[in-house]
């Protein structure tokens, strides 16, 4: 944990987009042995968003981009870095954030991926500021985008009833007067859950094969069970603390915006740590779990409902594959 100092550094603009085509818990009974209910009450998911045939993870996180620019009114000729958040990479190399930059004519931007489970764009936030705050950059690009749909074994109801495609985009720089600023970071990991959610597949330790793919290692696989334990365990205490020692006691922060993993887990979360459920920012029932889109989905939406008030404190938090986990909170 610790506090940013340098530079101070606002959200200038968000944007978000998510695929047209809409799967509900219906039709996933006709796909698995599933149902409605099940669904909804062991997740709080009601639809999510499917990529259409050849919409890519850099094609909607372009879209997103474009919207958070606009917002924004920074041009990408004016970026200096654009990092994308993604655990469903177009390919894993090139990244999606050169593709972005490219897209994007930002000619004087770098680019990279962040790549951590669905921490990725809590960590891609925080990355950002520094590089902000510190004078090396002005303005940032930082999106989360995932076409997780295409990473999914479709028949495997443990895992395919829980996510979601969609990207949301914000652009960070320079604080001006009056405007807001992140306060601090806090990003952790327990790599010796690196068991816990896992894509095996056709890379260096299990280079594809035909038993690979008949294993189907190519696909996101998740000890779903004992996620939600370890989550349940450590991620409360952990908001609890990284809440003292950036100064707040939990009710002090306005906004909550919790990683949209599971229902269950953000209402357990937030009775722990007494935080009024009207804080909670929640869209789980139309998207899913969007791994390192979901706070920014999040964050676009409540922005663009036109909640925020001057100095108000939002918390973004996540957890994922890794298992890592992390917080940065924001003041309006
Ligand atoms: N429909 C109907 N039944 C199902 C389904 C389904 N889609 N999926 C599992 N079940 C069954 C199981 O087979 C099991 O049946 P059994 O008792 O006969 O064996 C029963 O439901 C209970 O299964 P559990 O896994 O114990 O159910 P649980 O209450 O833990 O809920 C869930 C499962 C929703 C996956 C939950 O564990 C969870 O949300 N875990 C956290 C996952 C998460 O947050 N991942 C985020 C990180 S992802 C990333 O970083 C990419």
């Amino acid at each position: 944990m610790g506090f940013f100092n340098g530079v101070p550094v606002s959200i200038k603009g968000t944007g978000m987009y998510v695929p047209e085509k809409v799967l509900t818990n219906q039709d996933l009974t006709a796909m698995v042995d599933t149902s409605d209910e099940w669904i909804r009450d062991r997740t709080g998911i009601r639809r999510r968003h499917i990529a259409a045939e050849g919409e890519l993870t850099s094609s909607i996180a372009e879209k997103a981009s474009r919207e958070a620019l606009r917002n924004s009114g920074i041009s990408p000729e004016d970026l200096d870095m654009v990092i994308v958040a993604t655990n469903s990479p177009d390919t894993l190399f090139p990244g999606v954030a050169p593709k972005l930059q490219g897209m994007l004519e930002a000619k004087k931007a770098g680019a990279f991926d962040v790549q951590s489970g669905c921490t990725s764009g809590v960590y891609s936030m925080a990355i950002a500021t520094g590089g902000i705050a510190s004078g090396v950059w002005k303005n940032v690009l930082v999106v989360g985008a995932e076409v997780l749909s295409r990473i999914i074994d479709w028949t495997d109801r443990n895992t395919c009833v829980l996510f979601g495609d969609g990207a949301g985009a914000m652009v960070l720089g320079p604080a001006a007067d009056g405007e807001g600023h992140f306060i601090s970071a806090n990003m952790r990991s327990d790599g010796t859950k690196h068991d816990q959610i896992t894509l095996l597949g056709g890379l260096v330790e299990y280079p594809a094969s035909g038993e690979t793919l008949e294993k189907k290692l190519h696909y996101v696989a998740m000890k779903g069970n004992d996620v939600f334990k370890f989550v349940n365990r450590v991620i409360p205490p952990f908001l609890k603390e990284y809440c003292l020692e950036s100064g707040f006691q939990p009710e002090d922060i306005s906004w909550w915006f919790f990683h949209q993993a599971n229902q269950r887990i953000i209402d357990k979360t937030a009775e722990r740590l007494g935080i009024n459920p009207e804080k909670v920012v929640i869209n789980i029932h139309e998207y899913g779990n969007t791994s390192a889109a979901s706070v920014f989905l999040a964050l676009c939406e409540f922005m663009r409902e036109g909640k925020l008030q001057k100095g108000e404190k939002l918390l973004f938090t996540a957890f994922g594959a890794g298992m890592t986990y992390g917080g940065i909170i924001y003041e309006a």
